[in-house]
């Protein structure tokens, strides 16, 4: 459905994604990660068209994003990114909303069916009661179920994450994450998203990609990536695989820094 094929990106003269390459199935949740600094998030921005790469093809459903309006890839993925930020005074139901305009002529209105989106997009993310607060008075949380809203009421194919539990505690972490797998299965979303805790990509991903330095180091399903060899190599880590009975998902605890 989406695949991006040996894309490099410069930021002035430092080359920070390599010949970057991999694909993303329809209906997958692929998961990104990498030490800080890797180029995770600058993968992200290219693909989504906010940094420019000098190399390579992304394309979406076989077409490739660069012939594409912004408004075409817009009806067909939304990106959230590690920090968004609302003006002061947009409500929870105004920023939604701003989810269906690419799917409007400029000068259209929301309609009737507009609305039943964004009211549905507000329920799915448990934000009914908080609708008509500013999102700037939200908790972390519910700020980032704001967001998570927004773009669903965009109606995307394939939803980019960048980190969307980093300022979230372990249960609004988890929330977000249930909330994705929900998404997900229940609609069938593909979801590519860079997460920096092993064990919840491990446990929410199909399938992940490990970036090192602005290469892709590996990539494979959780049992194929998270080794002890990986984090050995990538984050300079001793480490512990576990495999519980039932579970085909791996965890992973973290011994102690390789001297
Ligand atoms: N706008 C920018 N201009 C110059 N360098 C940048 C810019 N954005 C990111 N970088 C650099 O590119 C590298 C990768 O950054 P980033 O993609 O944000 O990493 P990650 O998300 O994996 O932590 C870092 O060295 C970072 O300092
Ligand atoms: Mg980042």
């Amino acid at each position: 459905m989406f695949t991006v094929d040996e894309i490099s990106v410069r930021y002035d003269q430092k080359i920070t994604l390599q010949n970057f390459s991999f694909s993303v199935e329809k209906g997958e949740i692929l998961s990104i990660i990498g030490p800080n600094g890797s180029g995770k998030s600058t993968l992200l921005k290219a693909i989504s068209g906010f940094t420019p790469y000098y190399e390579g093809v992304v394309q979406l459903e076989g077409i490739n994003i660069k012939s594409m309006k912004s408004k075409q890839i817009a009806q067909k993925m939304c990106m959230l990114s590690q920090k968004n930020q609302a003006p002061p005074d947009m409500t929870v139901k105004d920023l939604v909303s701003y989810g269906r305009y690419p799917h409007k002529k400029w000068f259209e209105r929301l309609d009737e069916e507009d609305m039943e989106i964004v009211e549905w997009a507000i329920r799915k993310t448990y934000l009914t009661a908080y609708q008509d607060r500013t999102v700037a008075s939200l908790s972390g949380g519910e700020s980032q179920r704001a967001w998570i809203a927004m773009a669903l009421a965009q109606r995307p194919k394939i939803l980019l994450l960048d980190e969307p539990t980093t300022y979230l505690d372990i249960a609004h972490q988890h929330e977000v994450l249930e909330l994705v797998r929900e998404l997900n299965q229940e609609m069938g979303m593909t979801v590519l998203m860079v997460l920096h805790d092993l064990n919840q990509a491990s446990q929410y991903s199909d399938r992940i990609v490990v970036v090192q330095s602005g290469e892709k180091a590996m990539a494979g399903t959780p049992k194929e990536v998270m080794t002890q060899e990986m984090i050995r190599n990538v984050y300079r880590m001793d480490s512990e695989i576990q495999y519980r009975p039932t579970e085909i998902k791996p965890r992973i605890h973290l011994l102690k820094k390789v001297n």
